[in-house]
C-alpha cells in the first residue's frame, strides 16, 4: 500500500492509501465519525463508519484529542462538498503521538495569546494557506529572475555598512569591531552587478525599528535586484513586469489557498494588467493638499494614510517618482535638473498596503558620492570599497528591494504583516 500525500490525492481516487496525519477537528454520532484531518498539504476529512471497521477502531476514532498524530489507512474518494474536494474512507487508524488539552481550539483566541502560541499556530487552516503563498512568491520570485537573465548574489549579513542610515541598525560586536545586522544588501549588490550584469539577492535584512504598524517587522526578507548598464525608466518596467508575474502565479497556483483566504480572484486580475500608473512627488503632495491632507508640505515623507490616499486613487499598484534629496539615502542618482529631487520610485501596493517596493537609479559620479557621504555624517573609510566601483569603469545602474512580507499581506488580503512569516520578529517580541 502506498504513503501519499493527499495533495496528490487525485491521482489516487479509488486506491487504498495510507497517509500520516493530525487531527485537526472531529464530530461523530453513534455509527459515524467524521475526522477533519490536516497531513501538511491541505486539510481534508476522513470518515469511520461502525459497521465497517468495528467496534475498537470506531471507539478510537471517536476519543481522538485535537492534534493527535495518526496514519490513517483507506480509500480516496471525490467528496463536491468540501473545499478540497477529496476525502478518505477510512479501515485503519493508529495512533502515533498522543495530543493532551491542545492549547488553540477552534474557538476565538486574542493574538497576543496566538502569537505566543505561533509554534502551533502554524497548524491552522489560514496560516498554512498564507504560507502557501509566501511560498508561491518565493519560487515564482527565483523563476522570474532566472528567466530574465540575472543571477542571484548572496551579500553578507553581518556588515560594516549602514546603506538606508543609521538610525535603525542592529549593532554586535564582530571580535574587536563593530558591525551591522545588514538593513539591505544594496551596496554589495552593486558591486555584484558590475561584476555580472543582472544580479538578484533574496535574504534576511534587519531594521532596529521603533515603529509598531501593521507593515513593519524587525527581521523581514527582501529581494534585490541590480542592473548594470540600465536607467530608471527600464527598471520600473521589470519591477511592474515581476509583480505582475507574481500575482499571475498566485493566481494560477495557489487556488486552495485563496479559496480559504477568501481573496477575491477579480480583485488580483486588476493586478496583472500593465503598465502600473505612475506619478511624481510632486503631484502626489498636490492631490493630498487638493484633498484635505493639510499636514503634509513639499519636502514632507509620507505616512500610511497619504500612501493609502494616494493608492486609493488607483486601481492598480502605483509609482511614485523622484522624491526629495533630504528625505532619502546618500546613493540616489540626483536628478538632471533640479537640485531637490533624485532619481527613485517606490512602489504602493493598493487596498492600503503601503509600500512594496523602493528603489532608484544609482549615483555613478565619484566625487558627487564621496560629498553625499560625507554630507550623511557617514564614515568615508568604511565605503572606500564602495566609492572604488566609481573609479573602475562606472556605468548607469539602478535597482530596487521588494519586501517579501509586505508582499505576502497584500496578496493574502490579511491585515496584519506579523501572519506572513512563520516566525515574525516584533518590537517587543523575540518569542517563539
Ligand atoms: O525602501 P527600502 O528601505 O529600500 C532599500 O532597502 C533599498 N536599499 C532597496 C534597493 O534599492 N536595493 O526597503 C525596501 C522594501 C520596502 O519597500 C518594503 O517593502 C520592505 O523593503 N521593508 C519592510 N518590510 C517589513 N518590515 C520593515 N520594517 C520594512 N522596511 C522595509
Ligand atoms: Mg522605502
Amino acid at each position: 500500500m502506498e504513503s501519499i500525500q493527499i495533495l496528490d490525492a487525485k491521482k489516487h481516487v479509488g486506491e487504498t492509501v495510507q497517509i500520516g496525519a493530525w487531527v485537526a477537528n472531529k464530530r461523530s454520532s453513534g455509527k459515524i465519525a467524521f475526522l477533519q484531518l490536516r497531513d501538511g498539504t491541505a486539510y481534508f476529512q476522513g470518515i469511520v463508519v461502525k459497521s465497517e471497521v468495528g467496534e475498537e477502531i470506531f471507539q478510537l476514532a471517536k476519543n481522538l484529542n485535537q492534534e493527535t498524530a495518526v496514519l490513517v489507512t483507506g480509500e480516496i474518494r471525490e467528496d463536491s462538498r468540501s473545499k478540497f474536494g477529496y476525502e478518505i474512507g477510512i479501515s485503519g487508524l493508529e495512533v502515533v503521538g498522543e495530543s493532551h488539552v491542545y492549547p488553540i481550539t477552534p474557538k476565538e483566541h486574542g493574538t497576543d495569546f496566538l502569537m505566543d502560541h505561533r509554534h502551533l499556530w502554524l497548524r491552522s487552516s489560514k496560516q498554512h494557506a498564507i504560507m502557501q503563498i509566501r511560498n508561491e512568491i518565493i519560487r515564482a520570485t527565483y523563476e522570474f529572475f532566472n528567466k530574465n537573465g540575472f543571477i542571484k548574489i548572496d551579500p553578507p549579513i553581518l556588515t560594516g555598512s549602514a546603506p538606508e542610515g543609521t538610525t535603525d541598525l542592529f549593532e554586535t560586536n564582530y571580535f574587536d569591531q563593530k558591525a551591522y545586522l545588514s538593513q539591505s544588501g544594496q551596496l554589495y549588490m552593486e558591486a555584484a552587478a558590475m561584476a555580472f550584469g543582472k544580479v538578484f539577492s533574496f535574504g534576511p535584512t534587519f531594521r532596529a525599528e521603533k515603529s509598531k504598524t501593521r507593515r513593519h517587522l524587525i527581521e523581514f526578507w527582501m529581494i534585490e535586484p541590480e542592473m548594470a548598464f540600465m536607467h530608471q525608466e527600464e527598471s520600473l518596467e521589470v519591477q511592474e513586469q515581476y509583480v505582475a508575474f507574481l500575482v499571475q502565479n498566485v493566481l494560477d497556483n495557489c487556488d486552495y489557498a485563496l479559496d480559504v483566504l477568501g481573496r477575491d480572484r477579480e480583485v488580483l486580475k486588476k493586478y496583472t494588467k500593465l503598465p502600473f500608473p505612475r506619478i511624481s512627488y510632486d503631484d502626489a503632495v498636490a492631490l493630498l493638499q487638493k484633498n484635505g491632507f493639510d499636514d503634509i508640505q513639499w519636502g514632507d515623507d509620507f505616512g500610511s494614510p497619504h500612501e493609502t490616499f494616494i493608492a486609493n486613487s488607483f486601481d492598480q499598484p502605483v509609482f511614485i517618482l523622484n522624491y526629495p534629496k533630504a528625505i532619502k539615502p546618500f546613493y540616489m542618482k540626483p536628478h538632471p535638473t533640479r537640485e531637490d529631487v533624485v532619481i527613485c520610485a517606490d512602489m504602493i501596493a493598493p487596498e492600503g498596503y503601503g509600500e512594496i517596493i523602493g528603489g532608484s537609479e544609482r549615483a555613478i559620479d565619484h566625487e558627487y558620492l564621496l560629498e553625499q557621504i560625507r554630507a550623511h555624517g557617514l564614515d568615508e573609510n568604511e565605503y572606500s570599497w564602495y566609492l572604488d566601483l566609481r573609479k573602475y569603469g562606472s556605468v548607469p545602474h539602478t535597482g530596487f528591494g521588494l519586501g517579501l512580507e509586505r508582499t505576502v499581506t497584500w496578496l493574502s488580503g490579511i491585515e496584519h504583516v506579523r501572519e506572513s512569516i512563520p516566525f515574525p520578529r516584533l518590537l517587543n517580541r523575540i518569542y517563539p
